[in-house]
């Protein structure tokens, strides 16, 4: 398990101190993969540099399996980097190495034996879908396969975490997706607990199980990604998840708005026609949107309701059908 107490870390700048982490608490579970989202400067990077101890905190504590890594020498630490793979956007390999030579890097440091290393590298090339490749130049590459080469690489030490910081931002929705199924993979295979730190709510979507918003260097919510993607309770998560919404909000200036989550997709329309016929009042749809998370769908309509009256009525027909809402 990852436990972060009471993580602090300020950069002290010419222009003065940057609070990037404020005071997070934070628990990721083995076997999990887990979505940290926040807008850009949030402290994403700075949080996941702080877990290996790239960044050392000003207090707080960074627990790996109930050890407190602040407490711990460089010696100790290199140790326990091999446990914690990492990979980027810009993927950082050695442009002077090949394929097999990348992947087989960090095994040359921790002097494993050479036909050990080789066969690990050739089977873990195998594993990220390269096969034939192994002779070509990062230059030689596409960013997909880069990021593959980088996935093994951080594999090679059979770390029990891996990181990831942006991992599939600088790659097209396809190639994304192919990524993600990789990741998606070792985290089945291997059971590797995997952070995944993204701008891309589809990436959350897609492979999270768990989901932490990050806002100005403190979490503003934390739970499963069906609730915080269903529900989304913080501003900050709102934004970045319904931006829509947010904005039919802002942007209608009706007085009365309800807002009308559901889970199931039936009941969308459905409620539009019970409110018409049990009610007999017609309400203006502003937004409406739905998504499937884990194989269930949820999602929301935002209407406008003619006056408090009618508000009141709406809200009581909705509480009978199980649906939560609420005034905006
Ligand atoms: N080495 C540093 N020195 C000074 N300030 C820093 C340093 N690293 C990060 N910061 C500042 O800390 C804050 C958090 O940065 P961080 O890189 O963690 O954000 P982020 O959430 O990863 O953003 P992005 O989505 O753009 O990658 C920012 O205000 C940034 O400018
Ligand atoms: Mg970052």
């Amino acid at each position: 398990m990852i436990e972060l107490r009471g993580v602090v870390k300020t950069f002290k700048t010419k222009a003065g101190p940057i609070e990037a982490l404020k005071d997070v608490n934070l628990k990721i579970e083995d076997g999990e993969i887990f979505g940290i989202i926040g807008l850009s400067g949030a402290g994403k990077s700075t949080l996941v540099r702080c877990v290996n101890l790239l960044e050392r905190p000003d207090a707080g504590e960074i627990l790996i399996d109930g050890e407190d890594l602040t407490g711990f020498g460089n010696k100790k630490l290199r140790e326990i980097r091999r446990n914690i793979g990492m990979i980027f956007q810009s993927f950082n390999l050695l442009e002077q190495r090949n394929v097999f030579d990348n992947v087989k890097f960090p095994l040359e440091i921790s002097g494993v034996k050479k036909a050990e290393a080789e066969k690990k590298v050739n089977d873990l090339i195998e594993l990220v879908g390269l096969k034939g490749r192994e002779r070509s130049y990062p230059s030689q590459l596409s960013g997909g396969q880069k990021q593959r080469v980088a996935i093994a690489r951080a594999l090679a030490t059979d770390p029990k975490y891996l990181l990831c910081d942006e991992a599939t931002s600088a790659l097209d929705p396809t190639t994304t997706g192919s990524i993600l199924e990789l990741l998606k993979d070792i985290n089945r295979k291997f059971g590797v607990t995997i952070v995944v730190i993204t701008h891309e709510m589809r990436v959350v979507e897609s492979i999270c199980s768990r989901v932490a918003v990050l806002s100005d260097g403190e979490i503003a919510e934390c739970g499963s990604v069906g609730e915080v993607f269903y529900n989304p309770e913080s501003a900050i998560a709102r934004e970045l998840i319904l931006p829509n919404l947010v904005k039919a909000i802002n942007e209608n200036p009706y007085e009365y708005k309800l807002r009308v989550t559901f889970n199931g997709a039936a009941l969308k329309e459905s409620i539009i026609s019970l409110i018409a016929v049990r009610l007999g009042i017609s309400v203006k749809v502003l937004y409406s949107d739905e998504k499937t998370v884990n194989g269930r769908t949820f999602g929301q309509i935002l209407l406008a309701v003619p006056d408090g009256a009618a508000a009141e009525k709406i809200k009581a027909l909705c509480e009978g059908e199980n649906l939560t809402v609420k005034e905006v």
